[in-house]
């Protein structure tokens, strides 16, 4: 049974490229079709070990305040973890006095209520290192990035000792979108405004007719111009 359950869990999951579920869920906003709730937008989903925890009311108290930045770069939020609708609400309440909000239920996301671990399970989400009074796998901190086009741009998986970083996670969606419309790649530490690379199966000739504003490209001992810069187009 016990290899059954690991064989299980480890052989689900979901890969970069992938159209993400169309999964139905109960949420905070009622039940949600996802694709249907998506939209033509971008999406991210991120989900969280438990409700009334201290680390996750941080992080989704920082989801909340950021909402904003998300909506401007019109990428929809969606929250999971396997507590019911009415934890949800009752929590959110408690998310919105940490963060110096009204009392209000509703934070800017709806929260899916995954309590049967379905998706947990689909998404390869749950943490068999973390476990309830039951001794059930919580859900780990993953974060899933889908596009438009339905599928998975990007996810990250962090055990449930480990909060997010949400600086970062709108960094990598500035770079994700500005990658997908235009034929450069975002290096180490890279921030919006800054020098992009171009990408290294773009011959020369190509390059120079793509990036019309220049490109500097770096000596290095190999003699090979692979490290080839250009402004952010
Ligand atoms: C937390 O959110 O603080 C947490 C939840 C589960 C395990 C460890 C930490």
């Amino acid at each position: 049974m016990f290899v059954f359950v690991w064989v299980y869990l480890t052989v689900m999951g979901i890969n970069l490229g992938d159209t993400f579920p169309n999964f139905e869920a109960e949420t905070t906003v009622g039940k949600i079709k996802f694709h249907d709730w998506l939209g033509d937008s971008w999406g991210i989903l991120f989900s969280h070990p438990a409700d009334y925890t201290p680390v996750c009311t941080t992080e989704l108290g920082r989801a909340a305040k950021m909402a904003p930045e998300f909506q401007k770069r019109k990428v929809k939020m969606i929250a999971l973890s396997i507590d019911s609708v009415q934890d949800h609400h009752g929590w959110s309440q408690d998310i919105n006095a940490y963060i110096g909000e009204p009392l209000v239920q509703m934070l800017p996301f709806p929260i899916i209520a995954d309590e049967k671990r379905e998706l947990a399970v689909q998404l390869g989400m749950l943490d068999p290192a973390e476990r309830n009074k039951e001794g059930l796998p919580l859900t780990a901190r993953a974060v899933f990035v889908i596009g438009p086009d339905k599928t998975l741009k990007l996810s990250i998986l962090y055990p449930a000792t480990t909060g997010r970083n949400f600086d970062e996670i709108l960094r990598v969606i500035d770079s994700l979108q500005l990658t997908a419309y235009k034929k450069v790649a975002t290096p180490v530490d890279w921030k919006v405004g800054a020098e992009c690379m171009v990408l290294p199966n773009i011959p020369e000739e190509e390059a120079n007719k793509l990036f019309p504003n220049g490109i500097r490209t770096e000596k290095l001992p190999s003699s090979k111009n692979y490290l080839r810069y250009t402004p952010q187009p």
